[in-house]
Order: C-alpha cells, then structure tokens, then sequence
C-alpha cells in the first residue's frame, strides 16, 4: 500500500513538472531566435507605427519659480511585433500573455523638455508587456514626470499655465518611428483632482520637433485656484486700501498719524514679500498684482509724506508765507461754511460776511482744508490702481 501512495504521488508529481513545462514551452519558442535589440521593423523599410495613450493621474506641483510642472502620468503604447506571433491551439488555446519586460524590444521613450537627468521612461520598475497572439504588445509605463515649462504670470493669482511634455525617441533615424495616439485628448479617467489647480484643456498629439524627428506631445492647461491669494493678499490689500486716505481724518493733536501710516506701509511691503516669493524673479511678462502693490505703496509713502506737510502747516504760525493758491481755497471753505452757519442761525447777525481776511483764519484751517485734497487725492488714486487692476484681469 505505501508503495503504491509513493508511486502515485511520483506520478502527480511528474504530471506536474509535465504542466510546469507546458506552460513554459510557449515562452521558449516565442523567444527563440528573437533579438531583443533590434527593432521590430529592422528589415523591413516602413516606419514602425506606434500607438500612444497618455493617462495623466495627478498633477503633483507647478513651480512658479522653477518654472516646472511635476506629475504623474501613465503612457500606454502598443505596437506590432511579427516575431512574437504563436498558435493558439498548440497552447491550450492562449489568446494572451502577460511577460516582464527584460526580453522583449521596448521602445524607449524620453522625456524631451525633463528638468532632471535625461533617462528613458519606464526602466526603474517592472511594467509588465502584455503579448496578443497576432504579435501586438502592449506596454503601460507611468511615472513622476517634470517637465519645464515658461510660466506666464501676468495675471496671477488668475493665472491660466499651459505645459507640454514631448516625449521623444532618441538613437533612431528620422522617420523610423510614426506616433499615432488613440485620441485627440488624453485619458483622464484616473485623475486625481488637484487642491491648487483646475485643469481647463489637455491634447495629445504626435507631431514633429526639430523639423524632422518625430515627437509624442502631451499638452496641458492649468488654472490656478485663486482663493488662497485672494484671502491673504488682495482683500488686505483693498482694506488698507480704503483705509490709508482715513489717516487724514485722524486729529493732528493725536500724533497717531505718522505711525499708522508706517504701519500700512509696513503691512504693505510684508504682501510685496509674500507675493514675490510664489512667482517667478525674471518673468519676461511682469506681473501685475506686484505692480500694483508697488503703486499701492508709493501713494503710501506719498501719504506720509503729505501728513508731515498738513502737520507743518497745522503748527504754522505765521500763515502769510503760505501758499496764496491755499490760502485762497481755505478761504473759500470757510465762506462756504459760514454762509451755512448763517442759514442755521439767522438771528446770528453780528457776523459780517466781507469781513474775511488772511487774520480770520489760522493755520489749522489751511492744514484741514490740506488734508481734505489729500484724501480725496489718495481715495481717487487708490481707486484708479485698483480698478485698472480688476480690468486688467477681467479683460485682458
Ligand atoms: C493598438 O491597440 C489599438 C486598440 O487595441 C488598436 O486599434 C491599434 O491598431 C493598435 N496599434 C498598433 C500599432 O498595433
Ligand atoms: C486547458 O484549458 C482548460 C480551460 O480552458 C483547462 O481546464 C485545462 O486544465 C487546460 N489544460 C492544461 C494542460 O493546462
Ligand atoms: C497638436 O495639437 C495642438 C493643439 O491642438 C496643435 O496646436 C498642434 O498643431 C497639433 N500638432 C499636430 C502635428 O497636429
């Protein structure tokens, strides 16, 4: 009885092995006489036509200041390779298979416009090839993609980026290698949504580079999602905005003025340093909003210097050497004042209207009537720059 347990197990045992083989012959007579290093079309002269699928997954980083769009992305390609053809019916009827890569001809991709070291795409890890039993292979590579890219940052925190990545074929001739891609636009189905940026347009397309090299193309259109700038730079900016003019009704006696308008100065150059260090230093379009803030500051630092003038002519003494153009005007508020109070109180007889001279004011009347101008100045200035901003961005 043990004997025939042993021989029995012997038997399962070979039949096994015998399986195990089955299963191998297919792989050992398909790669027989095959040469992985030449290229599928090596004796024949038509180009070997290659087609391409790009599956971007997530859009990683977009670096201003780098100029640099990180992200991840699969490419799918499928070619016909007439040396890897078999019967099904020898095999039990295997339609397909699934290989590692090492022993097959691969078409190795580079990424034409990388910021890092040129390497071809998909040799860091296994992608398996899936083999069809007409000799069509199917390989899906993926991995972090950075390619550089000119940031146009004009109108940020609006901006509209657009990147392409051109994967390209290196060490072959021109013409050697067609690129034809499965759509017009690349496969989203597994992309991940991204915090900062919207996608707004993608293409796929095989084009040509350099005139006559052949060049797979995947192009992308990011928009940036503006909220964060929003909330930390632009609505600060448009409250001191509206806040800076007030300084001028603040009473001189206070002493308060000089110092909050240092501080809105302040406050000012700390957004200019927040929003210069996101974009880029030498961007060939400049970008506005740092324009702006540059304007906004120096009708800042305008404002300061004007309060120092309104509170020169507040202490002045001796308001004869002032400005005959300012003194006429503060005169003329005070008619106009007076006149009022006279409607209010009629019966106020005594106050004789001609009798207004130079004597009949001071020098903190010239400084009220000064820091009226400057206000409505600086108001209107603000006002202009803000809204030629907003148009700007709207428009253009
Ligand atoms: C690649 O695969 C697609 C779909 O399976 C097929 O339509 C196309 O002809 C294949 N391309 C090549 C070059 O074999
Ligand atoms: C052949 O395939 C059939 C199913 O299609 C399976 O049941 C059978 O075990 C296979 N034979 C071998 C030798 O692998
Ligand atoms: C590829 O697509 C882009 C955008 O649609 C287009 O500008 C470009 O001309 C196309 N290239 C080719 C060779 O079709």
């Amino acid at each position: 009885m043990e004997l025939f347990a042993l021989l029995c197990s012997a038997v399962i045992f070979v039949l096994e092995i015998g399986v195990a083989l089955g299963s191998n012959n297919i792989y050992k007579d398909i790669f027989q006489n095959y040469a992985k290093e030449l290229i599928p079309t090596w004796n024949v002269p038509t180009p070997l036509k290659l087609s391409i699928n790009a599956a971007p997954s997530t859009i990683v980083s977009f670096t201003e200041l780098e100029e640099k769009l990180t992200m991840t992305m699969s490419i799918t390609v499928n070619w016909t390779d007439h040396r890897l053809t078999w019967n099904p019916t020898l095999y039990n009827n295997t339609h397909v298979l699934t290989i590692p890569p090492h022993d097959i001809w691969l078409p190795y991709l580079y990424l034409a416009n990388s910021v890092n070291d040129v390497k071809p795409i998909g040799q860091e890890a296994d992608f398996y090839v899936i083999l069809v039993t007409n000799g069509m292979v199917y390989w899906t590579p993926g991995g972090v993609f950075e390619a550089q890219c000119a940031s146009d940052v004009s109108k940020f925190p609006f901006d509209t980026q657009f990147c392409s990545f051109i994967f390209t074929m290196w060490g072959i001739l021109p013409g050697e290698v067609e690129y034809d891609v499965y759509s017009k636009v690349p496969d989203l189905k597994y992309f991940f949504a991204n915090s900062d940026w919207t996608v707004i347009d993608t293409y796929q397309n095989g084009s040509l580079i350099g005139g006559d090299s052949s060049a797979f193309v995947v192009g992308i259109s990011i928009k940036r999602k503006p909220v964060y700038y929003v909330v930390t730079v632009i609505l600060p900016t448009l409250l001191f905005c509206l806040m800076n003019p007030l300084i001028f009704c603040l009473p001189v006696e206070s002493g308060e003025r000089i110092s909050l308008g240092m501080t809105i100065l302040l406050a000012y150059a700390i957004f200019l340093t927040i929003v210069a260090a996101s974009i880029p230093a030498k961007s060939d379009p400049l970008c506005i909003v740092l324009l702006v803030l540059v304007c906004i500051m120096m009708v800042s630092g305008v404002i300061v210097i004007l309060t120092i003038i309104s509170a020169y002519y507040y202490y002045m003494e001796d308001i004869s050497h002032a400005n005959p153009c300012l003194r006429n005007l503060t005169l003329r508020f005070k008619q106009k004042q007076n006149f009022r109070d006279k409607l209010n109180l009629e019966e106020n007889k005594d106050t004789n209207s001609n009798s207004f001279s130079d004597s009949s004011f001071s020098g903190k009347d010239l400084s009220k009537t000064l820091d009226i101008i400057f206000c409505v100045i600086s108001f209107v200035l603000f006002i202009g720059i803000l809204s030629a901003y907003f148009l700007y961005i709207l428009i253009a």
